[in-house]
């Protein structure tokens, strides 16, 4: 399960004798699907080595603010608004004391005060030390700031102790952030996307199809997926890598793809068509290769396949939205509306793939998104940011 796919996190490692446990919460997280990047203390390099965490998280562990070799690599700022989250753990008293006073003596404490991200406090120290009342003074004062914490959980200690202060298991870290984050504008809908080409087989070596990659409709699966929507992906053949965490369903034709897209549509919030769909297949395939010698003309009769976003948007179990494109070439514009109308859309987006730059198979795309009474422009951009726009628009509607 990748429930924190493409989740950048700040892991911060303070000195506790559960430092050793970073270790593990690392390769839990990044198991999870996150990106991670560590930050150490001082404290915390008397009990771990820098380089563990640095093979485990694959990316070299931040230790120092006035470094100007790693603040040129990616500064102490680009790094807090990098971050997706910040989990600190082991949270030593101390740690939390210095968080509490908004100190930013250290890069853990610069991370903490300049990043947007949410935060998430796991303490690990001795019982009476959690016990004390300044460190649950602390506590309370990070809750009401909005930080979360995760923990202690209660037992017997490195020192001997038996009480609440020791660090949570890792994997129970991970979950809770997981949980906590499950809150994104999509969280608990269901959203269907065709994507890539169909093919319509002549015989068994040719087939029609279209320059469809893929990617636009790919990009929408992955800001769906980071918007905590359950995501299925209705793709012909491509060869783009599905997100983690969507449900792809592999076709072929045309036809395959009506048949999958009516059946995961009937329980979608939204519909959404990024698929090339050839509209006419040869009215008959013929069951060998067709040879050439002898050949003066081939005519090829065609008959038309299925509109598949217009059947989706005609169905008894219509999801909430259903979007399409429209794939045009002049008066882009003036012909995504017709189709919004004549196939009963709620959107439409408009791009000119006349535009070598953007449309088929580029990593780039511009349009505009139509709605029945709105219209939005969305300048050229990469196709992961486009649909994250896209994705944003949709999820304001549904509310
Ligand atoms: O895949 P990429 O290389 O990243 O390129 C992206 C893209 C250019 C394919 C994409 O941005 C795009 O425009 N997709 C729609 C292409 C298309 O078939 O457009 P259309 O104008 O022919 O169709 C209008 C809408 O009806 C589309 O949502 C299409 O999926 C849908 N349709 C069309 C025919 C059909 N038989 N069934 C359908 O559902």
């Amino acid at each position: 399960m990748a429930r924190l796919f493409n989740r950048n996190f700040i892991v911060g490692v303070t000195g506790s004798i559960a430092a050793y446990k970073a270790a593990e919460l690392v390769r839990s997280l990044i198991r999870d699907g996150a990106n991670v990047r560590v930050i150490m203390t001082e404290g915390a390099r008397e009990f771990i080595t820098p380089l563990t965490l640095q093979a485990l998280s694959g990316h070299e562990v931040h230790t120092d603010l006035l470094d100007t070799e790693a603040e040129a690599a990616m500064g102490h700022i680009e790094l807090a608004r990098w971050a997706d989250a910040l989990l600190i753990a082991p949270a030593t008293a101390d740690s939390i004391a210095r968080l509490v006073q908004g100190r930013a003596d250290d890069l853990l404490g610069a991370c903490a005060l300049a990043t947007p991200a949410p935060i998430f406090v796991s303490p690990a120290m001795n019982q009476e030390m959690w016990a004390k009342q300044a460190t649950q003074d602390n506590v309370q004062t990070l809750i009401a700031r909005g930080i979360a914490i995760l923990g202690p959980s209660s037992g017997s200690q490195a020192c001997g102790d038996v009480g609440a202060g020791r660090l949570l298991e890792p994997d129970d870290i991970v979950s809770a952030i997981a949980e906590q984050l499950s809150t994104g504008a999509l969280a608990g809908r269901h959203v269907v996307i065709t994507a890539g080409p169909t093919r319509e087989p002549i015989c068994p070596v040719r087939y029609i199809s279209n320059r469809s990659s893929g990617k636009m409709g790919y990009a929408l699966a992955e800001a769906c997926i980071n918007s905590g929507a359950k995501t299925t992906l209705i793709s012909g053949p491509v060869s783009c890598e599905p997100p983690a965490g969507t449900t792809v369903i592999e076709v072929e034709t045309t036809q395959q793809m009506f048949a999958a897209s009516m059946a995961a549509s009937a329980t979608a919030d939204i519909f959404i068509g990024a698929a090339a769909v050839v509209d006419f297949k040869p009215a008959t395939v013929s069951d060998r290769k067709i040879k050439r010698s002898g050949v003066k003309t081939m005519n090829l009769s065609l008959v038309p396949n299925p509109d598949i976003v217009a059947s989706v948007a005609g169905s008894e179990s219509r999801p909430r939205l259903v979007v399409g494109f429209a794939a045009e070439t002049h008066d882009v514009q003036a012909y995504a509306r017709k189709k919004l109308a004549s196939k009963s859309l709620d959107f439409i987006f408009a791009n000119d793939v006349s535009d070598q730059s953007i449309g088929f198979n580029s990593e780039k795309n511009a349009g505009v998104l139509i709605g029945r009474n709105s219209e939005i422009t969305m300048p050229m951009s990469s196709k992961r940011v486009l649909a994250e726009s896209i994705i944003r628009e949709l999820s304001n509607v549904l509310g």
